[in-house]
């Protein structure tokens, strides 16, 4: 079962928890009490961005439109993005955890602080 480590953009732990392959990122959160700040849970509103580091990084990263439209509308992509091209997974590239489901290997999640 991988093991995901959330932590401050600090460095502070706020949890390691493991998680099923598969499993929403911000379900696996919500699960554990970890203060990973939602709202809408369906990828429309943005609040759930945070910030994957793993092993294979950097490598392509598959993004739905919907994902990358949410992102460019908060600035965190490139109006580019909109093209469909693959884009990098790397640590500072921003996802949605509502969108993003739990891979094979462990993760370490930073978490922003709550607006
Ligand atoms: S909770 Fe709204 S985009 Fe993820």
């Amino acid at each position: 079962m991988p093991r995901i480590l959330f932590l401050t953009p600090s460095g502070q732990q706020l949890a390691e928890i493991g998680a099923e392959p598969g499993s929403l990122l911000l379900d696996v959160a919500r699960e554990h009490d970890i203060p990973l700040h939602w709202r809408c849970g369906q990828g429309t509103c943005g609040t759930c961005r945070v910030q994957i580091r793993h092993a294979q990084q950097p490598r392509m990263a598959g993004m739905s439109r919907k994902e990358r439209n949410v992102l460019i509308r908060q600035g965190l992509l490139p109006e580019s993005a909109l093209s469909g091209e693959p884009l990098i997974d790397a640590p500072q590239q921003w996802r949605l955890a509502c969108h993003l489901p739990v891979e094979e290997g462990d993760w370490v999640v930073i978490v922003p602080p709550m607006e």
